[in-house]
């Protein structure tokens, strides 16, 4: 029950301003509290310093903000493998999703074979070949399965996931390359469509049942962006027809029952772009069941 929470101010990875106050609306909804009153020891991280832009960027670039994003993505690795070696769970608010690069790196060599739960609208798996905006926080998954730049790869050491061990849950707006790279790699993606039409307990089951029977380790990476713009409204890269609020917990609920997740991130909360700061509260309100409110 020892946690170390790490905030991490980042908005290089796409073009919006706002996502690195993030942090500080998830801190501000209460998760210090929350947790504390689920009986975690809870140690604050502070944040985790992110480069500046580098002036005279070109916004044309197939990769945005490419030196600045790998250079806090390797203080991310360092900073979360701290916590690993202090043997306690990160938990990592973001910022936006390119923060996954650094995550997953520290994360993967702390398993022998790292699962991971990939909750978002998108499925993060373009590179700069692929991307249609050139925008980071596009690329995580695919960063963390090797491709792309290799600034980016070669962050951490070694390889990082396996596209067998990866469950996409929540998926609506996947780009050309990206669903060309989902049927390469036989990516497991729940989309929108099988939420609808099994459930999402049905869902989860499988995601965790799956993941419980070939990976050591399971990493929660949860982009606010997967909830339907009515229920997270805050988020950068809104897509209509979302998870709804309650499928959500449900979701985290049967997370915190399974007992596999080993480390966790929540991403993409923008305050600039919310409402009366719903999205923040809706994600430590996700934190809350994921760390096992409803057992408690
Ligand atoms: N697929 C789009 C892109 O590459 C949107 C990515 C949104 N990603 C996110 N983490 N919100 O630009
Ligand atoms: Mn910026
Ligand atoms: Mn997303
Ligand atoms: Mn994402």
């Amino acid at each position: 029950n020892e946690m170390t929470i790490v905030s991490v101010p980042m908005d290089l990875g796409q073009a919006r301003r706002g996502v690195d106050m993030g942090p500080s609306a998830v801190r501000y909804a209460g998760v210090f509290e929350r947790l504390e009153a689920l009986g975690y020891n809870i140690k604050d991280g502070g944040d985790v310093a992110v480069a500046t832009e580098k002036a005279g960027m070109k916004q044309e670039a197939a990769l945005k903000d490419l030196e600045a994003v790998a250079e806090t993505s390797q203080r991310i690795e360092q900073q979360v493998t701290e916590i690993h070696e202090a043997g306690r769970f990160p938990l990592v608010l973001g910022g936006d999703h390119s923060i996954s690069i650094g995550t997953l790196a520290a994360h993967a060599a702390q398993a022998e074979n790292l699962g991971v739960i990939w909750y978002d609208a998108h499925v993060d798996l373009n590179t700069g070949e692929t991307s249609p905006s050139g925008n980071i926080h596009g690329m995580p998954l695919a960063v963390a399965l090797g491709y792309g730049d290799k600034k980016l790869t070669s962050i951490g050491s070694g390889p990082k996931l396996k596209p067998e061990n990866i469950v996409i849950v929540g998926a609506r707006a996947l780009d050309e390359g990206e669903k060309a790279f989902v049927q390469e790699h036989n990516i497991c993606v729940y989309t929108m469509h099988d939420i609808d039409r099994r459930g999402m307990s049905t869902v989860m089951e499988e995601a965790i049942n799956y993941l419980r029977s070939r990976c050591d380790q399971v990493h929660l990476s949860l982009d606010l962006d997967g909830l339907d713009p009515q229920d997270a409204p805050g988020v950068g890269t809104p897509v209509v027809g979302g998870v709804s609020y309650r499928e959500s917990h449900l979701a985290m609920e049967m997370l915190a029952e399974a007992e596999m997740i080993t480390s966790a991130e929540f991403v993409e909360v923008n305050p600039i772009l919310d409402e009366r700061n719903k999205t923040a509260e809706a994600a430590a309100a996700l934190m809350g069941s994921l760390f096992g409110e409803k057992l408690k």
